[in-house]
């Protein structure tokens, strides 16, 4: 056996770097090889025969003194390889378990599962709050035709309603006529139109979705954000369903305790239209610093359906079917509201900066997991 054990011609360093490293290769094809760890204990560390012995009684017993030491630092290294080789199991897989320095027997990385990120989850809850009372989940697009977004809702072109949701419009839509140009989705309530163009009443649809508006963004604003939209219209749905319903949706999402009230308030598309405030969860309704000491925390838009929307909802509809008269506001009726998902994630949470959760930060994501 002898003969198998590569010459040393010199002792100077990079031959031994270059003699040792033939002899590792060899340890690590052979667990690779999976032999039994018996088979393979003995061809290296057997006492008479064991390539070991062999090597030492070829290299080191004729080493000159000073290559003594670099000899036997390399000597050890390659014990130490054929020991942790061994070390990786008792007859199987000669410790195939530790093949070129991976332990397979140590504990693996662990990569998390992944969760919901928070303003999903809360948008998620919302929504399901709806399901729950038969309602059902429509999209719509976040370019978005001015028809869809303004008009159709009673903002007239040039109207200065407009102005309460600074839009960011499309480049070069000059040439079109002004209800095709298209901008970016300043609210879900266009949905509300889409949907009651391509269906008759009964209408319970849930909207979750992103929008756009050219604000500044600070800790309370974001120039993209995200609002659950609802709509009922059916025969006879009156300002107490309203009422009823979000008393309830409020109720859900925040606590049994939670009292709602209804504040006059304006919407081009609503009318009447409210404003609606939820008592404090911070302070139960005493008055804290969250609620501006007034013990209520504005929430949410509402109203009734204006007739101007069902009107041209109709006008729509009859391009396709001229007769149409599902939307006559003389025999339905309807509700809608809106509702911004990350100030309701914000005050479930008591997030002070929204920006937060865009920021991608893992210390605060993990916190929901
Ligand atoms: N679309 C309104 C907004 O973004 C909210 C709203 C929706 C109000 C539905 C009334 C009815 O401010």
């Amino acid at each position: 056996m002898i003969e198998n054990i590569p010459q040393l011609i010199t002792y100077d360093e990079p031959s031994l770097d270059a003699a040792f490293a033939t002899l590792a290769a060899e340890v690590r094809n052979e667990t690779s090889a999976q032999h039994d760890a018996e088979t393979f204990r003995l061809h290296w560390l057997g006492r008479k025969q064991g390539r070991l012995k062999l090597v030492s009684d070829a290299w080191l017993k004729s080493a000159p003194p000073e290559a003594r030491k670099p000899l036997g630092i390399r000597f050890n290294q390659l014990k130490q390889q054929i020991e942790a080789a061994l070390a990786g199991g008792s007859n199987k897989p000669a410790a195939s378990a530790t093949i070129a320095g991976l332990d397979f027997s140590l504990p693996g990385t662990v990569r998390a599962p992944g969760i919901q990120h928070p303003l999903l989850k809360t948008m998620n809850e919302i929504v399901a709050v709806f399901h729950n009372l038969g309602y059902s989940t429509a999209l719509g697009p976040q370019v978005e035709s001015d028809f869809y977004n303004f008009e159709a809702l009673n903002f007239p072109p040039n109207h200065p309603a407009r102005d309460t949701q600074d839009t960011l419009v499309l480049a070069d839509q000059q040439s079109k006529p002004s209800r095709e140009r298209l901008l970016m989705r300043t609210h879900t309530s266009p949905v509300q139109i889409r949907s009651m163009i391509a269906q008759a009443p009964p209408v319970r649809i849930v909207v979750p979705g992103k929008v756009h508006r050219n604000d500044a963004a600070d800790a309370t604003h974001s120039p993209v954000f995200h609002q659950v939209e609802g709509l009922a219209v059916d025969t006879n749905i009156t300002f107490s369903d309203l009422k009823g319903t979000l008393d309830h949706a409020m109720k859900a999402l925040f606590g049994s305790a939670v009292k709602t009230r209804f504040f006059p308030s304006f919407f081009p598309f609503t009318e009447p239209s409210a404003d609606v405030q939820i008592s404090c969860i911070f302070c139960a309704g005493k008055g804290c610093r969250k609620c501006k000491q007034s013990g209520w925390i504005e929430l949410l838009g509402c109203g009734m359906v204006d007739p101007a929307v069902f009107a041209s909802v109709t006008e729509a509809r009859r391009k396709i079917n001229p007769a149409d008269d599902a939307y006559n506001p003389e025999k339905i009726s309807g509700f809608a509201f809106g509702m911004g998902v990350e100030r309701i994630a914000m005050i479930q949470h008591g997030i002070s900066d929204i920006g937060h959760f865009y920021s991608g930060d893992m210390r605060f994501l993990e916190q929901f997991a």
